[in-house]
């Protein structure tokens, strides 16, 4: 795996936007038919990076009119419409803004009839399209990814999820503050719909995010830290400001910083 180490969350957004726009233009030079396949995070951690490849659209520095998106997760429950379901969040913070084509558009749908069946018609509709070239990645404070919670099973696909505790109080900033206020379930994309993604990109800003980037950098790989798996994928890049790698150790620190150069040369 690759680390960068930014120095703030507004450099991570500009580093993560540019690297996605590169990966989208090099798939067009070599398949200029072939859609070029997104999976896409919400929180707060991706929405600068949402802002500043906005900003790369408007300006004609990428296109998304071949793109084709799949979000991560969904609440159990919660309607289309309200403020904190994640359709709104994806076409509110950026689906709105750019020139992606609605039906182009993926996202779980936690109101369906039969939940398990939307769950594996998401994983068909990724194989159909021939799987997905960047998965972008959030991080938890305990070290989920999607909603797969520590334990999670790590060869898991699309599924129903419980939403544990601590992601419930994480998420009830969202809720007005009310815990009582946040779905207890979510759809999720599994860690292995994640891991069979060609690229892996994981943003981490902030010192509540700092634990989980040192148990998934240094931890063992271990469904105890979901975000771990990014230790055995082939292409996997984390991304984080200084306040999230404060608890790796200088060493590690180092490791990274010294083979910067060399991550540098070989993506720009
Ligand atoms: C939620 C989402 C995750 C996201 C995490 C962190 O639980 N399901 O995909 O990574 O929150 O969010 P934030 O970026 O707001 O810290």
């Amino acid at each position: 795996m690759r680390l960068i180490i930014e120095k703030d969350p507004k450099h991570v957004a500009i580093w993560t936007s540019q690297y996605i726009a590169k990966l989208i233009n090099r798939h067009f030079e070599n398949n200029p038919e072939k859609p070029f396949v997104l999976g896409l995070p919400t929180g707060s951690t991706p929405l600068e990076t949402y802002t500043e490849l906005i900003k790369l659209n408007k300006k004609g520095a990428v296109s998304f009119k071949n793109v084709i998106t799949f979000n991560m997760d969904e609440y159990v429950g919660l309607p289309e419409e309200h403020p904190e379901s994640y359709h709104t969040f994806m076409w509110g913070n950026f689906f709105n803004h750019i020139d992606i084509k609605s039906e182009n558009v993926n996202i779980l749908d936690g109101n369906a009839p039969d939940l398990l069946k939307e769950c594996r018609d998401y994983e068909d509709k990724i194989k159909a399209v021939g799987g997905i070239d960047l998965f972008l990645c959030g991080v938890g404070s305990n070290g989920h990814i999607a909603f797969n919670e520590p334990f999670s099973n790590l060869a898991s696909r699309t599924r129903l999820k419980t939403l544990i505790h601590q992601t419930r109080i994480d998420n009830s900033r969202f809720f007005g503050g009310k815990l009582e206020n946040v779905p207890r379930n979510a759809l999720t994309v599994g860690v292995q719909t994640i891991t069979d993604a060609r690229h892996l990109l994981v943003l981490a800003v902030g010192e509540n995010k700092a634990m989980a980037v040192k148990m998934g950098v240094e931890g063992a790989y271990s469904h105890m830290c979901p975000i771990s798996v990014i230790q055995a994928h082939p292409k996997a890049m984390m991304v984080c400001d200084r306040k999230a790698v404060q608890e790796l150790s200088a060493r590690t620190v180092d490791y990274f910083h010294d083979i910067e150069d060399r991550i540098r040369k070989e993506i720009w």
